[in-house]
């Protein structure tokens, strides 16, 4: 009798949580994409003109190329290859924070939706030139 009783309140228990995962990822769905329609109506200029495409060397204690040239509007995606140690990218101004693992190549992408210098950095203790390791993404 105890044995039922606990697994039906399982059931039940299990059954509220999928209804209430429901209902968030479906507003979680929805929000994204009222947003994306408003940038189209209000901006066409924000809408990504042309994907570029980098590849970027990571290794104690810079980044290559840098700084990243990008022109308004594109659709960037970079390539980002750590040639020695567990270095980081973060870009803040774009939302950005990789974790680039030795030896391999990490992708990380935004649109260049904004005009300017935007500084990037190392985001992970990689030795004692890390505070030095970072640079520049230029958006002409
Ligand atoms: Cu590379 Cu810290």
């Amino acid at each position: 009798m105890k044995v039922k009783i606990s697994k039906s309140t399982i059931a039940l228990v299990v059954v509220i949580i999928a209804i209430g995962w429901f209902f968030v990822s479906s507003s979680d769905k929805k929000s994204p994409n009222q947003n994306n329609q408003a940038q189209n109506q209000t901006s066409l200029t924000t809408n990504p003109q042309n994907t570029v495409t980098i590849d970027v060397i990571a290794n104690q204690f810079s980044f290559n190329p840098n700084p990243i040239r990008v022109k308004y509007g594109d659709r960037v995606v970079l390539n980002i290859t750590s040639q020695d140690v567990t270095h980081g990218f973060a870009l803040p101004d774009f939302g950005i924070n990789a974790i680039l693992n030795p030896g391999e190549t990490t992708t990380v992408e935004f649109v260049a939706n904004k005009r300017g210098r935007f500084g990037f950095y190392c985001s992970v203790p990689c030795g004692v030139g890390h505070v030095g390791m970072r640079g520049n993404i230029i958006v002409e």
